[in-house]
């Protein structure tokens, strides 16, 4: 393993029955044989002291050999107990991650409330938009209501690029710093991967396209129920729908410059890209509307991604609205 890894203890332990016991979310790890050893490893497991400092100060206090203190770092890092520290973003997205455990339904009431009480100039409806982009601005909404026809090749891959197309970087520099794409990205690291799922010719089968170099590159083929499972079994959802955009990410394209926070700006930079979906259907008179409901690791599969170090992070459905 890497030693200069920083490591970070995720979990809260307490002993009981002469073992160790931690608790994770929604699960407890069990470790017995190491009692003694453990409060003082744990101890310097602050998130910035390196696991070869860590194991040396805790063989340098217990006698312990550094060969066993070693396997015991191992363990407690496959088990998760452990984090290296840089790689904390993985924890956050587990524990974001549908299903999740409790969740709290407002009525329409209450949100009226909450937004009224940060009432600000921003609510006013009397500011008339006037130029082009404002007027997409005003009519942008989210449609949930479908007629089932398909979207042409050509309007998937037009959305597709709306959503996050790329001028290729120059390796003149600093030319290559100029109009990157449809969206900013933190670092111009663009660490997001887009897919899209249509319905093909055969009855109830969809197709997953990934945006590549050629355009909009097939890659496998899933069912309509499967999909609908995927989408928290809400069957009603999917109903009428042309086609699903997904956007998920890889994160080490930008975790590897910002550790922790470069999930942060996955997350934002997926905001920007969805919302040039939501202007882009405007403009063509298309329905659309971003779905966050999913199960993170059914979807994930489901376009073979490699979870959670690639996972989807949102989604669009579109599609021609009913009138
Ligand atoms: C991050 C995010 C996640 C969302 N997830 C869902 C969802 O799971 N299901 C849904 O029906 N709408 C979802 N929406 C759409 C919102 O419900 C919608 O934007 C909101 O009600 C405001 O309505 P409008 O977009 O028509 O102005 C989501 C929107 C965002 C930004």
């Amino acid at each position: 393993m890497d030693k200069s890894v920083r490591l970070f203890v995720a979990a809260y332990a307490f002993s009981e029955d002469g073992a160790t016991h931690f608790l994770l979310p929604g699960r407890e790890v069990k470790l017995e044989g190491a009692e003694e050893v453990l409060p003082i490893l744990l101890r310097q497991c602050d998130g910035y002291r390196m696991a070869e400092e860590i194991v040396s100060l805790t063989a340098e206090e217990t006698g312990y050999a550094q060969a066993e203190l070693w396997e015991l770092v191992e363990q407690l890092l496959a088990r998760q107990v452990l984090i290296g520290s840089t790689q904390h973003y993985l924890f956050f997205h587990r524990v974001s991650a549908n299903p999740m455990p409790f969740s709290h339904q407002f009525s329409e009431e209450e949100i009226a409330r909450m937004l009224a009480e940060g009432e600000s100039f921003l609510m006013q409806s009397s500011l008339q938009p006037t130029t082009s982009l404002e007027k997409l601005l005003a009519r942008r909404e989210s449609t949930r209501e479908f007629t089932g026809e398909f979207l042409s090749q050509q309007e998937a891959e037009r959305l597709a690029w709306a959503i996050y197309g790329k001028t290729p970087r120059a390796n003149s520099f600093p030319e290559s710093a100029i109009g990157l794409g449809t969206v900013p990205s933190g670092g111009a690291l663009y660490p997001l991967r887009l897919f899209v799922l249509k319905p093909s010719n055969k009855e109830r089968e969809w197709e997953c396209f990934r945006a590549g170099s050629e355009g909009l590159e097939k890659t496998v083929t899933t069912t309509y129920e499967a999909l609908v499972r995927v989408f928290l079994n809400d069957s009603n959802l999917l109903e009428g729908v042309g086609a699903v955009y997904v956007l998920a990410c890889e994160f080490q394209q930008t975790t590897q410059k910002y550790a922790n926070r470069g999930y942060r700006y996955a997350i934002l930079e997926a905001g920007h890209a969805a919302q040039n979906a939501y202007l882009w259907c405007v403009e063509q008179g298309l329905g659309v509307v971003e779905v966050g409901g999913f199960y993170d690791e059914e979807l994930a599969q489901l376009l073979s991604l490699s979870y959670p170090d690639q996972a989807p992070l949102t989604t669009l459905l579109v599609g021609r609205r009913k009138q």
